[in-house]
């Protein structure tokens, strides 16, 4: 049992902290933020995760897992801190270090008896040297510490199986006695361990991301070309994905990629690059097929109404993707106004993200998380996101509730014979229409 700060109750930091109460450790999550502290020591989750609410609950209720805004008592009890804060994009593409370097800036001035400091936020390479740096000048030599990068690879919508069960960990550290301890604190987790220095672990993070975010660009450009010369990209996908070397995870072709960290990682890293002279040409070309693939089903829409002026165009999907309310760089970002632009009659259908995207579009649209009364007497149906209940939804009931049979799929939800049979015009993503 080992005695955890949590600096950040984001994702990050909240599942981590809640995870390592749920192997026995004892875990107390800080915050800045008072509301998200008094609501969560009230059980009220920030965000919303599938089943993080039961696990959290109940590790409270077994007083494993605490919550507080007192960052210096937090850090002062602890054996080991991590920080889990947010690291925005700035204007440049850069990731903005502020709230990182002021949590290295407090444990330095709390530092009182040896302590592995853990670097779990998404940081440009170098961030742990730095973080180092600052505690040291902080502390001025009153006790001795480490500093490790041990980045996160957890997705939305599946964080704690993706934390419990984790392929691998990565510890960067600067002793050994310092990533055996985490190695430690990882063995309920996962038993393959990368054991490394800061700055390759600090690497495979945004190398890990941006290549999963390569192969989505990769086969959305496929997918376009399939669309030209007549073939089907699924089927593309499929044929590659048996090779093991290419795998099948992260060929669903799309309207791209969006979310917190894809987006985010990739820019970080042409801009880590470019900071030691190399210009990554291959993650700008990928950065580039994401920005266009977005507004795909708004090209394929003009394709088939001359004017979008007062169509109803039924939105079916907010959210980057299923099972979270995140609306950040989601796809739907791009693709509403330029539908409001063109004076489409936009209603939109989230089960959970409708509130999170009024804070965007406003009353440019209306919201409902009634499928099929959303699509009523619509002029055609957009699907954005591939939520479950999207991708169940019945596509006889589907064709009797529209104006007109036109059903544009960015997710690409369904087989071509089944839309066909239900009498729909059926328009997906480098498939036959
Ligand atoms: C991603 C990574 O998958 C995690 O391993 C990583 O820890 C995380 O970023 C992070 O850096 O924190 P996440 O952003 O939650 O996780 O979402 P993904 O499930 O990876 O999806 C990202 C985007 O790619 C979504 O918009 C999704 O719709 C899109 N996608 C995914 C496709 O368009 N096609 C695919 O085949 C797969």
């Amino acid at each position: 049992m080992k005695k955890i700060a949590v600096m950040g109750t984001g994702y990050v930091g909240l599942v981590s902290g809640t995870c390592f109460a749920e192997t026995g450790n004892q875990v107390v999550c800080c915050d800045i933020d008072e509301t998200k502290i008094t609501n969560l020591i009230n059980g009220k989750i920030p965000i919303y995760e599938p089943g993080l609410e039961e696990v959290v609950k109940r590790n409270v209720k077994e007083e494993r897992l605490t919550f507080t805004t007192d960052i210096p008592q937090a850090i002062r009890d602890a054996e080991i801190i991590y920080i889990g804060v947010g690291t925005p994009m700035a204007e440049s593409g850069e990731a903005d270090l502020t709230f990182v370097k002021n949590v290295a800036q407090t444990i330095g001035e709390n530092l009182n008896g040896y302590k592995v400091i853990v670097n779990k936020s998404t940081v440009p390479v170098g961030t742990g040297r730095l973080v180092h740096g600052i505690v040291s000048s902080r502390s001025n030599g009153r006790a001795p510490f480490d500093v490790v990068s041990n980045p996160e690879f957890l997705r939305e919508g599946s964080a704690l199986y993706d934390t419990m069960n984790m392929e691998r960990a990565v510890v960067g550290a600067t002793s050994d006695h310092a990533a055996d301890m985490i190695i430690e604190l990882h063995k309920p987790f996962t038993e393959t361990i990368v054991k490394t220095n800061l700055e390759t672990a600090e690497m495979i993070k945004y190398a890990s991301n941006v290549f999963l975010a390569t192969k989505i660009s990769y086969i959305n450009d496929i997918a376009n070309i399939c669309e030209r010369v007549g073939a089907d990209v699924t089927k593309v996908a499929e044929g590659m994905g048996y090779d093991k070397r290419i795998g099948a995870q992260f060929l669903q072709a799309g309207i791209g990629y969006g979310g917190s960290c894809f987006p985010k990682d990739s820019k970080a890293l042409v801009h880590i690059a470019e900071q030691v002279g190399y210009d990554f040409k291959l993650a700008k070309a990928v950065i580039e097929t994401n920005d266009k693939q977005k507004l795909k089903v708004v090209s394929k829409l003009k394709s088939i109404f001359p004017s979008l002026k007062g169509k109803r165009i039924a939105v079916l999907g907010l959210a980057f993707k299923p099972n979270t309310d995140d609306m950040r760089d989601a796809p739907s970002l791009e693709i509403i106004p330029e539908l409001v632009k063109h004076e489409a009659d936009v209603e939109a259908f989230d089960p959970i993200a409708n509130r999170a995207a009024k804070q965007f579009f406003g009353e440019s649209i209306t919201y409902s998380t009634d499928l099929y009364k959303t699509i009523e007497n619509a002029d055609a149906c957009v699907i954005l996101t591939d939520w479950k209940e999207i991708v169940e939804m019945d596509l006889d009931k589907v064709r009797r509730q529209l104006k007109m049979p036109i059903l544009i799929d960015g997710r690409n939800c369904f087989d071509l014979k089944e839309a066909e049979k239900a009498g729909l015009i059926y328009h997906s993503i480098g498939r036959p229409v």
